[in-house]
């Protein structure tokens, strides 16, 4: 069946979604109706936009068009507003993560979904790789023995241009609004919502505990190079050690550790090494999945929105949390110039790698720059209204 579908958010990471949708359209899967862009379109978002009809408004175009999907890539503040009107259409929605900057946002989307009877799929993508289903089912049956903890860790670079390219780049809120666009909550997101997956804690109430280091070696509001340690109701120990500020990138890993294995899954390489050996899959995406599952509800749903409450837990415990705490001058080195400058803390890497190894915080560590008085942050209040989510994780 050919569904109708829209897009807002055309050129930044929507620019992907477009060209996605014109190899859908082409193979006869989808029809894009229109784009909803505020900025004008390049060359190729308009040879790939063609005669449909591009509108700065989201709500008209679904009107306009009657659209069955709407697909959101635009900023994070905007998501709710937006997804909001995807689904006031009748339209199911596709929406990119953070699902929301905050956990308010996110349980109104939960609940618009459920009461309108549509589905709304985030866009996790490392949900959607057959690595993570394949893990999961290696606990599921034991075959890493008892669950010890679960570390992930990521080193990746951002430069100033990135920082530049967009207002809301970096920002915790913007003129009081919540974005929340810290290296936990975004770039780092998929870790933290894969590692919770692979724990089936994918419920707000499926979290314990969360302990959080916030740190920044920019000038920025949010932070870009932090740790969370987790604690979920069933026991296990989840870490999550990052940052933006590499002076060598490398993709994140999480790591299993089982009492009779060890497992890493490389979530952006669909790669997956078991006890040292390596196993490469495959995947699908999550617009795919999503009209599969249209299709044949049969077919679950890789990332939908209602499993994502322990990642919400996360960020809430993020967005109300002191300021990051600045890294002294002394362990940040910048190097480059104009839009290409980077900011390196001094052996960052390690700090990050050896986290995930022993379940521990940069404090603990004690890595130097750590260790200026990021106090671990309080533990959210305990959940006043809690939205049930399923206990299994998507993929598994
Ligand atoms: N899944 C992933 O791996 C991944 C990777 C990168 C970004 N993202 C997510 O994608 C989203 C967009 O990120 P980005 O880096 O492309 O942002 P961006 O700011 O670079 O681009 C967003 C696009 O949305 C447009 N836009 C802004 N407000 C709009 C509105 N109200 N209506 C319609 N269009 C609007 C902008 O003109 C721009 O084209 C964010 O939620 C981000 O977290 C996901």
């Amino acid at each position: 069946m050919s569904r109708t579908v829209v897009l807002a958010g055309a050129s930044g990471y929507g620019r992907g979604y477009l060209r996605q949708l014109a190899a859908l359209e082409a193979a006869g899967a989808v029809r894009l109706a229109g784009v909803c862009e505020v900025h004008p379109l390049d060359d190729e978002g308009r040879t790939l936009v063609g005669d449909r009809p591009v509108d700065t408004d989201l709500a008209r175009l679904l009107d306009r068009t009657g659209a069955e999907i709407g697909i959101v890539a635009t900023p994070i503040h905007t998501h709710q507003a937006l997804g909001r009107q995807v689904l006031a259409s009748g339209a199911h929605l596709l929406l990119e993560k953070p699902p929301t900057p905050t956990l308010a946002g996110w349980r109104e989307l939960v609940e618009l979904t459920r009461s309108a009877g549509l589905v709304c799929q985030l866009g996790f993508q490392s949900l959607a790789s057959d690595a993570l289903t394949r893990l999961s089912a290696l606990i599921r049956e034991g075959r890493l023995g008892e669950l010890r903890g679960i570390g992930a860790y990521g080193a990746w670079s951002r430069t100033d241009g990135y920082y530049r390219r967009a207002s809301w780049a970096g920002r915790r809120e913007m003129d009081g609004v919540p974005v929340t666009d810290g290296a936990l909550t975004n770039p780092f997101a998929h870790a933290v919502a894969t590692a919770l997956v692979l724990d089936g804690s994918t419920g707000y109430g499926d979290i314990a505990a969360v302990e959080l280091e916030l740190l920044r070696a920019r000038d920025i509001q949010a932070d870009d190079t932090s740790c969370v340690r987790l604690r979920t109701v069933r026991g296990t120990v989840v870490t999550v050690a990052v940052t933006l500020c590499a002076a060598v990138e490398s993709e994140p890993v999480l790591v299993v550790h089982g009492s009779r294995g060890r497992a890493e899954l490389h979530y952006t390489r669909d790669l997956l090494v078991v006890d040292g050996r390596a196993e490469h899959h495959g995947g699908t995406t999550l617009l795919e999945n999503l009209l599969a599952h249209l299709d044949d509800p049969e077919v679950p749903l890789r990332s939908p929105v209602d499993s994502c409450g322990g990642f919400m837990r996360v960020l809430e415990a993020v967005r109300t949390a002191p300021d990051p705490v600045p890294i002294d001058r002394r362990w940040v080195r910048r190097r480059g110039e104009g839009d290409a400058a980077r900011a390196e803390v001094a052996g960052v890497e390690d700090a990050v790698r050896t986290s995930a190894e022993r379940l521990a915080t940069f404090a603990e560590l004690g890595v130097a720059w750590a260790s200026q008085g990021s106090a671990p942050s309080p533990d959210p209040s305990p959940d006043p209204c809690p939205v049930p989510a399923p206990r299994t994780g998507v993929a598994g």
